[in-house]
């Protein structure tokens, strides 16, 4: 297998040269041409079954795309997985993930803490009929029940930062499968199946698009979830459009690059806010990582970081306010450096015990010049 920077640029564009094109096809076709009723009926029932069309007709774009389809292929290739499912966001390829459990008959999820805050207020509403119990990743083996279907990770976490053993979680959870939410680190920087997780999800409007204009979620996992997913996809709709696929596939090219340029400035960044008097304290595994799991399971400390203020909210709100070149947003990724208080937006509907401390920022490390980042941080802390 060639290297991961290789399938970036390469996957799923084997059969360009044989078209006699150099980028992919789009393919925005609704609906498809049927060879005749039974053909048509036998590709329907194929592809809500969750397999592949097989040479058949592709029948209906809720069905089946190709141009979702060689990202996903792509996608797979980097995770190192069987195959990839793509939904509209990473919200709807985690619903997907807890229909297929509380359909399979075991709806109890055992999740460790934190989480994105959709994600941990999906699992605390029960909305789609999961009951979640929350544990310490070293504490997963008694959480779970024999009605548990899925154990739920993310690292590193959002917004935090912090890692969490996946292979240690793995063994703890023994046959109930584990989901990583991997959005964080990208296939770049690790590859949750290679350490036990079965299944690997990415808020694709992250880093995999990395310009913030393009909405999407990914679920990579093996050949039996796949078709699982798929058939969920199919039945309930969440799906991913062509051109945002297009734009995903494209992504996945620069990737790379563009998670170790940005993962380089956010240790500068890392270094800089820890020398300064107004911040706390600096979240970043860059600066501390007492698990050893840089280099074991994750190949850098990523691009995202957080810090607090001293003041708490007030002064918190006053220095993302106050930045200038920094954008203040929500969302993280993208090649443009941004800024965004966790308690009072993306972990907004988290329970009072798990919300984000009040005086914490987190940020997500672009590609601009490190020094005019600093300079900038610099202005606003300046005003506390
Ligand atoms: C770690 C993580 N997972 C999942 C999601 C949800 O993804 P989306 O916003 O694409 O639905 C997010 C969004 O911020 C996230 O940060």
């Amino acid at each position: 297998m060639t290297q991961l920077d290789t399938r970036s640029v390469h996957a799923g564009r084997d059969d360009l040269t044989a078209l006699g094109v150099h980028v992919p096809p789009i393919d925005l076709s609704t609906t498809y041409p049927l060879p005749g009723v039974a053909a048509g009926g036998t590709s329907y029932d194929e592809l809500t079954q969750g397999n592949g069309p097989d040479g058949g007709s592709l029948v209906y774009q809720r069905l089946w795309n190709p141009t979702v389809a060689r990202f996903e292929d792509a996608l797979a290739e980097l995770e190192l997985t069987d195959g990839a499912v793509a939904f509209g966001s990473g919200m709807a390829a985690l619903t997907a993930c807890l229909l297929a459990t509380v359909a399979a008959g075991r709806p109890h999820v055992v999740a460790v803490r934190p989480l994105y805050g959709g994600s941990d207020h999906l699992l605390s509403t029960g909305l789609l009929g999961t009951t979640v119990s929350w544990a310490k990743a070293t504490e997963v083996a008694t959480a779970i029940r024999p009605e548990t279907g899925l154990v739920i990770v993310e690292t590193p976490a959002n917004p935090t930062v912090q890692l969490v053993d996946i292979a240690a979680v793995a063994r703890q959870a023994s046959d109930v499968p584990v989901l990583v939410d991997n959005t964080f680190a990208t296939p770049v920087l690790q590859q949750p199946a290679r350490h036990g997780a079965s299944l690997v999800l990415h808020s694709a409007t992250k880093y995999l698009g990395g310009h913030g204009d393009v909405m999407g979620g990914v679920v990579a996992a093996g050949v039996e979830w796949i078709a699982r997913l798929r058939q969920i996809r199919a039945v309930t709709g969440g799906l991913l459009h062509p051109l945002a696929a297009y734009e995903l596939h494209r992504g996945l090219q620069t990737l790379p690059v563009r998670v170790r340029a940005q993962q380089a400035t956010a240790m500068k960044v890392a270094d800089w806010l820890s020398a300064q008097p107004a911040v706390e304290a600096v979240y970043y595994p860059g600066l501390s990582d007492p698990q050893e799991l840089i280099g074991r399971q994750q190949a850098g400390p990523g691009a995202v970081l957080a810090f607090t203020v001293a003041g708490g909210h007030d002064a918190a709100a006053r220095v993302a306010g106050g930045l200038k070149l920094v954008t203040h947003a929500v969302s993280l990724g993208g090649v443009d450096t941004l800024i965004q208080h966790p308690a009072a937006l993306t972990h907004r509907l988290v329970a009072p015990e798990a919300k984000p401390v009040a005086g914490l920022l987190r940020l997500s490390l672009g590609l601009e010049d490190p020094e005019d980042l600093t300079a900038d941080l610099a202005q606003a802390l300046a005003t506390l």
